[in-house]
């Protein structure tokens, strides 16, 4: 999605840096959402270009309409935080989860216990659970989906797809897994048995524990360097010994090896068997 155009930086009376500072604070005491954990201009940005639809002219009534209209918090939320999916979008990376890395951990392990965090709309919990599907069938698998909008969860529980997001699933798989309904696909039941779809803030809810795989793909471009370095170490402990972690093609872990990781492919990590000191 194409950013905003640049705004001219507003210092407005109710718009200036010590007002942005008391809505940050406001919303996270509302929401529990940290706006302080993702990059400021571009944060500031978005919000900006928001209040301006809508003609609010402070950041003070801005925060008023937000805790009084659920429409306009929605909204808010969706705006600050990004939410394009599609069913195994970077096919060659599912290529290797299927073709590698889910035959590793069945080998060891089953039934397995994965997450896909930042789920969106929900084709990525899907994709891994029809993979888990055709490989090791009949198995009480669980595939956790989280995320913080309600409104994505919402539309990952109908389970109902355009072709669009549908581009990279094979005639077979779309046979086997979805129903047709009118021009969409509805994912079925088989599919979303395994599936366990939550609302979870990864900046501030606790993580679970002795995951298999973990996914976080296309979530942490908007967040600071401090936000993703406290992330990478709880994703760590939530992964078993063994257990891989895939980011986003383009958020490579820079510092891995701090945080105990190993590097196994492209944007493909490893928490090892066992455990050197310090990484734990
Ligand atoms: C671009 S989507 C990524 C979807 C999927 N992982 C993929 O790669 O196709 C980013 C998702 O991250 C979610 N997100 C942003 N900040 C979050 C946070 N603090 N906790 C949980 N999810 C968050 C957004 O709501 C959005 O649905």
């Amino acid at each position: 999605m194409p950013e905003e155009q640049e705004q001219p930086s507003p210092e407005r009376p109710g718009m200036t840096a010590a007002d942005y500072e008391e809505f940050k604070r406001r919303i996270l005491e509302l929401t529990g959402l940290d706006l302080s954990s993702y990059k400021q201009r571009q944060m500031q940005r978005r919000i900006n270009s928001l209040m301006e639809s809508l003609k609010v002219p402070t950041y003070r009534q801005y925060f008023q309409l937000l805790q009084a209209d659920p429409v306009r918090y929605e909204e808010f939320l969706k705006r600050i935080t990004i939410n394009v999916s599609e069913f195994f979008r970077n096919p060659e990376r599912f290529a290797d989860l299927e073709q590698k890395y889910l035959p590793q951990l069945l080998a060891k392990r089953r039934p397995l216990k994965v997450w896909s965090a930042g789920c969106s709309t929900g084709p990525e919990p899907y994709s891994l659970a029809i993979l888990l599907l055709d490989l090791a069938p009949g198995l009480p698998h669980r595939v956790l989906a989280t995320d913080i909008d309600k409104a994505v969860l919402e539309k990952a529980k109908a389970g109902v797809y355009q072709a669009s997001e549908l581009k990279n699933v094979s005639p077979a798989r779309l046979a086997r897994y979805f129903d047709q309904v009118g021009e969409a696909y509805r994912v079925k039941d088989e599919v979303k048995a395994i599936v366990d779809i939550r609302r979870h803030n990864l900046l501030t809810d606790p993580f679970d524990r002795n995951f298999d795989l973990i996914l976080c793909r296309n979530v942490v471009i908007y967040f600071t360097e401090d936000a993703k370095h406290l992330l990478y170490q709880k994703f760590y402990q939530a992964l078993a010994p063994g257990g891989f972690f895939l980011v986003g093609g383009t958020e490579p872990i820079l510092r891995y090896r701090e945080y105990g990781y190993e590097a196994i492919g492209p944007t493909f990590y490893r928490r090892p068997e066992t455990t050197a000191a310090g990484g734990r």
